[in-house]
């Protein structure tokens, strides 16, 4: 099968397996503050990632690109879709544009589109030096992400075996590249042993892609005869992830990605500790079912949304907001607890 078929095959199964609404986001309670003393338009939703200054905190996450005229259309919309809500994309793996020259354009209308947008490049882990200079010249792009997709590549019949050496590779791109490396999960959660690693190479921005939205094991179970089942349920939650990420290395950006649909799941996930959030499975379906003009409304909505929910919070900018107490119970309770992050830490702070 070639690569570009299997990029139409990932939109298409990423939309039949939908999104699990398993990121562990329903075990947060934010405690409500009667006397927040702030008005609505109080509220900053700017905020930073590393070096990176972003006017909100949501932005598209990595997607699509190399499948051909389809993905060129998809990434068109996408980056209209954050010029005009002046928000953050970034496209999928450019490993087939560094493969195959004439699918470049289909990442680089995301440029065309929004000259003057915050986009990411997207690479893998089996990535050179020289493969993440061309990805980020490519798009002239602010960031790149390189992707660990380990659960991905088993799952999928033509996938890799062999994972020795990224983080040597990753050291390698992080000291020889002049933007900021973001390195992601794909949908099964960044541990604290991962984070640690990642952090020690000089890594400044992890994003976790937790476990609960989007499931690569689902769809690359799609395209076998024999499927791997046992993988449908592999991960660390999205909001145990961010919560173990930060409790491990605090002066690292988190971004919080993994199932994240709706102003609640937003503001969670920036309480627990990021800094901002990805979302990638949830907007797609909306374009592709609902259209253009409805994922624009849909990402305006959600700005005023989480306005008024710091609102209610007393948390005026997104750095308050993720110093407000809230209460962890459930399975991400448990999961904090054995791992020795102390839960109620995050209940009694104050801001
Ligand atoms: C992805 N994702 C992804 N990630 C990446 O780093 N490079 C890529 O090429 C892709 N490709 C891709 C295709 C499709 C169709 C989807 C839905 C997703 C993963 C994505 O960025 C994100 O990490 C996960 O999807 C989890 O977030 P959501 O979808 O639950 O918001």
């Amino acid at each position: 099968m070639s690569r570009a078929q299997r990029k139409m095959d990932h939109i298409q199964h990423a939309l039949t397996t939908g999104q699990l609404r398993q990121s562990g986001f329903d075990d947060i309670m934010m405690v409500h503050q009667s006397l927040p003393n702030l008005a609505t338009t109080d509220i900053q939703l700017n905020t930073k990632i590393g070096e990176l200054s972003l006017s909100s905190p949501i932005f598209i996450n990595a997607m699509t690109g190399g499948g051909g005229e389809r993905t060129w259309e998809i990434n068109k919309a996408l980056a209209e879709v954050a010029k005009v809500c002046n928000i953050g994309l970034a496209v999928g793996s450019q490993m087939s544009a560094i493969k195959d020259r004439d699918e470049a354009a289909t990442y680089e209308i995301v440029r065309k589109t929004n000259p003057n947008g915050l986009i990411f490049a997207n690479l893998g882990s089996e990535a050179t030096v020289d493969q993440a200079k061309k990805a980020v010249d490519m798009l002239e792009a602010n960031a790149i992400q390189i992707h660990l997709n380990v659960i991905q590549e088993l799952v999928m019949p033509e996938g890799d075996r062999d994972f020795s050496g990224a983080l040597k590779r990753i050291e390698e791109i992080v000291h020889s590249i002049h933007v900021p490396v973001i390195v992601k999960e794909t949908g099964f959660g960044i541990s604290r042993e991962t984070a640690t690693k990642l952090v020690d190479i000089g890594v400044s921005i992890i994003d976790v892609s937790g476990y609960g939205g989007t499931n690569f094991s689902k769809i690359e179970n799609e395209r076998r005869t024999q499927k791997l089942e046992f993988f449908n349920e592999w991960g660390i939650s999205t909001a145990a992830s961010i919560a173990e990420v930060k409790h491990t290395v605090p002066h690292t950006s988190i971004i919080g990605s993994g199932g994240i649909q709706n102003p609640m799941d937003i503001a969670k996930a920036i309480t627990l500790g990021a800094s901002a959030v990805g979302m990638a499975g949830y907007f797609l379906k909306t374009y592709m079912e609902e259209g253009q003009e409805t994922l624009i409304q849909l990402i305006q909505q959600t700005h005023d949304e989480l306005r008024w929910m710091m609102t209610a919070l007393g948390a005026s900018t997104i750095e308050q907001l993720q110093h407000v107490p809230v209460v962890i119970t459930g399975q991400t309770y448990h999961w904090l607890t054995q791992r020795r992050v102390d839960c109620s830490e995050f209940s009694n702070r104050t801001f």
